[in-house]
């Protein structure tokens, strides 16, 4: 989406997961206010055709594959990174997620390990390698996608719940670390946002249930998120930091 504001002038940006879904879209929302945006995905035939089609709309978008979950090629993915853009990362959106919705009983080893490699210490490993770039830039912003799950129970999705609260706190301790470092750390809590992956999970009378339990009365659209993103990522949320923001049309405010 192109945006005249350009508050990412001349700035790099890294989104990991923008093969698809809200990712893709904050990379488009962050290319299109002048960020050049390094698209972090481990899935290399959906990414290059992402950066391709936002290339023909003339974002400045690059495709990296890598595995969040693994800490040596997350640290050597943004080494390259750095050498290619010819600088430093300023603004690290923490988006990549590997989800299996199940309830307490169904919980196997495997699927909760992957669950906690990519939505937990995927953001550690990314987190501690652009920030190290942007403490030598004396500044840089990171965010982090949590969910409205961080706050509300949601049923037979307990790995996801636990994995999006715990973003929430590791958003507010690393907020504490590197803040002296002009390093701000903010996490935003979507609702249901009519992406594939979401929408796919449900049948339509249940698809019609939720939508009828958000105040504003429709699913968010992946947009409305990269909006959340870019202003977090701007100056305009200067004195924003460790902060939960909600982006969920009301949801988590909704009695019965
Ligand atoms: N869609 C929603 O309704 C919703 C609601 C609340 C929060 N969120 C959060 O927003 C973020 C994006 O959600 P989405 O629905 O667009 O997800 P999605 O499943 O559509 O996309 C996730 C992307 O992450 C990539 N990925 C998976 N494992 C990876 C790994 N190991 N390394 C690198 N990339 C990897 C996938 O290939 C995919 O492109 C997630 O953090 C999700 O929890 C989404």
């Amino acid at each position: 989406m192109a945006d005249t504001r350009q508050r990412l002038a001349d700035t790099v940006a890294v989104v990991t997961g923008s093969a698809r879904g809200i990712g893709r879209s904050i990379a488009e929302r962050l290319a299109g206010e002048g960020a050049r945006v390094a698209c972090l995905d481990v899935s290399p035939a959906r990414l290059e055709a992402a950066v391709a089609e936002m290339r023909t709309d003339g974002l400045d978008v690059h495709p990296y594959v890598v595995d969040v979950a693994r800490r040596s090629e997350v640290h050597e993915v943004f080494q390259r990174i750095e050498a290619d853009f010819g600088g430093p990362v300023a603004t690290l959106v923490n988006n990549a997620v590997w989800a299996r919705y199940q309830a307490i009983d169904a919980i196997d080893e495997e699927t909760l390990e992957q669950m906690l490699a990519v939505g937990l210490k995927g953001i550690i490993w990314a987190t501690q390698a652009a920030t190290a770039q942007m403490k030598r830039r004396g500044a840089g912003t990171v965010i982090n996608l949590s969910s409205a799950a961080a706050v509300m129970g949601l049923r037979d999705s307990v790995a996801y719940c636990a994995v999006k609260a715990a973003v929430t706190g590791l958003t507010r301790a690393a907020a504490l670390d590197l803040g002296p470092h002009g390093i701000r750390v903010n996490a935003i809590a979507p609702g249901m946002i009519a992406t594939p992956a979401s929408l796919g999970k449900f049948d339509q009378p249940t698809l019609q249930a939720r939508e009828r339990n958000v105040p504003i009365g429709r699913f968010g659209e992946a947009g409305e998120i990269a909006a959340v993103v870019a202003f977090l990522a701007s100056a305009d949320s200067s004195y924003i930091n460790g902060a939960l923001l909600m982006a969920d049309g009301g949801l988590t405010i909704a009695g019965t």
